[in-house]
């Protein structure tokens, strides 16, 4: 058994069902299902033996303890977080509650855990942390992609948040040998993404004739990557990664997020033609995010070399699949779209002038 936290949300449930489909090795789940979780993503695997969900907070140093005593998972797989740039800025406590105090305690957890697993469980015990390529900040335009070698600057809370995250992994590595892998993927897009991150909102608001929201100049630059490839990576990092060593992970698809949004307004005009006219016709330039990176990318070199990982969507084939899957799933998007969804939109855009 592996445990997963944070699968209820958009690349933790991902993960839960893409590894449910190829292993009978069966997943603890454990998720506060906050906004961003959602169970309905595991419909799917209701009644299955193999799916143990157990709603609880990372933070909860007693449950987590708890649960490793009773299920003696070999590895632990980080998704749990609070994960918005825009939801960071507007309240930075829950990033450094979760993010840092949270991966805090599952490091804590996992060390006391594993010094009670005889030899060759501990030698095989992994953990491995889910990070994000915002911890390197903010790239030039001729200055080459994030290595793993690249110095942290991160400029958001979110980033922040991860970054210290990251930090903690590294430690409880050096000083107490626990074996972990760190895992930083860039910006991820496919099916069940909470409406409130950039493809996923324009392809719902394009769909209710809603303004289409550009930050700035929408020529921020964005390594976009489908979900079930970073999935696939996360597989195999755990598989044959080393442990104390970081993967970055990246679908070599630098967008800008104008030609990001232009996309999903082909793709719906041809695919869900509106009698009013091209769905571009919604984009609106709103004010900038505050301390908003101007560009993101990610040098994959590392994990191809050592561990033979290559994305296996190009972005044409996965924003295709993205955009279809939610024209098929109006009723997941209805149900995520709760009293909380509009407070959060009102609380976001509200007060944001129109931009350049
Ligand atoms: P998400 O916001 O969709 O899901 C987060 C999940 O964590 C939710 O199910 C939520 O209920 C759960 N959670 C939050 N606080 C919790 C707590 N205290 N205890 C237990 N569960 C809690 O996030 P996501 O986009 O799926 O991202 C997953 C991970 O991947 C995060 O660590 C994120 O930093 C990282 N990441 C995301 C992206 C991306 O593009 N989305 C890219 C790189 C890395
Ligand atoms: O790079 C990896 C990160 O990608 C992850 O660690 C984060 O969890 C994830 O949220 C994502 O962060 P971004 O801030 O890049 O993603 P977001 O979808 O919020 O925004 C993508 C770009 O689109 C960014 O430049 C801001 C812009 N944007 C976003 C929204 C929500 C807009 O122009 N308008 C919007 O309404």
């Amino acid at each position: 058994m592996i445990l997963v936290t944070g699968g209820a949300g958009f690349i933790g449930a991902n993960f839960v069902l893409d590894w449910l489909a190829r292993s009978d090795e069966p997943i603890l789940n454990l998720d506060l299902l906050t906004y961003a979780g959602n169970l309905e993503t595991l419909a799917t695997l209701r009644g299955d033996a193999r799916h143990v969900f157990v709603q609880g907070d990372i933070c909860d140093r007693a449950l987590v303890e708890r649960l490793l005593a009773e299920y003696k998972p070999r590895a632990i797989v980080h998704f749990a977080a609070e994960s918005h740039v825009d939801r960071s800025i507007h309240g930075p406590a829950a990033f450094v509650r979760t993010n840092v105090e949270g991966t805090f305690t599952l490091l804590e957890a996992a060390r006391t855990y594993r010094a009670t697993l005889e030899a060759g469980m501990q030698a095989a015990f992994r953990f491995l942390h889910v990070s994000t390529d915002e911890v390197y900040g903010s790239l030039g335009p001729q200055d080459p992609p994030f290595a793993e070698t690249k110095t942290y600057e991160p400029n958001s809370p979110y980033s922040a948040s991860k970054a210290a995250s990251d930090h903690l992994v590294r430690a409880w590595h050096h000083t107490y040998g626990l074996p972990v892998l760190t895992t930083n993927c860039s910006n991820n897009y496919g099916p069940w993404q909470f409406p409130e991150k950039l493809i996923p909102l324009m392809i719902v608001n394009a769909l209710a004739s809603k303004p289409l929201p550009v930050y700035g100049d929408g020529l921020n630059v964005r390594d976009w990557l489908y979900v079930s490839d970073h999935c696939s990576a996360i597989r195999e990092v755990l598989a044959r990664g080393t442990p104390g060593e970081t993967y970055n992970v990246g679908g070599w698809n630098e967008k800008a997020n104008i030609d990001i949004v232009r996309t999903i307004c082909a793709l719906l005009d041809e695919l869900r033609p509106s009698p009013e006219g091209s769905y571009a016709r919604l984009i609106t330039h709103v004010t900038d995010r505050p301390g908003h990176d101007r560009r993101y990318a990610i040098d994959a070199r590392k994990i191809e070399r050592e561990l033979g990982w290559r994305p296996a969507e190009t972005f044409e084939t996965g924003i295709r699949k993205t955009v279809q899957w939610y024209l098929d799933n109006p009723q997941w998007i209805a149900d995520v779209q709760s009293g909380a969804y509009r407070d959060w939109v009102a609380a976001n855009y509200g007060d944001r002038g129109q931009g350049a």
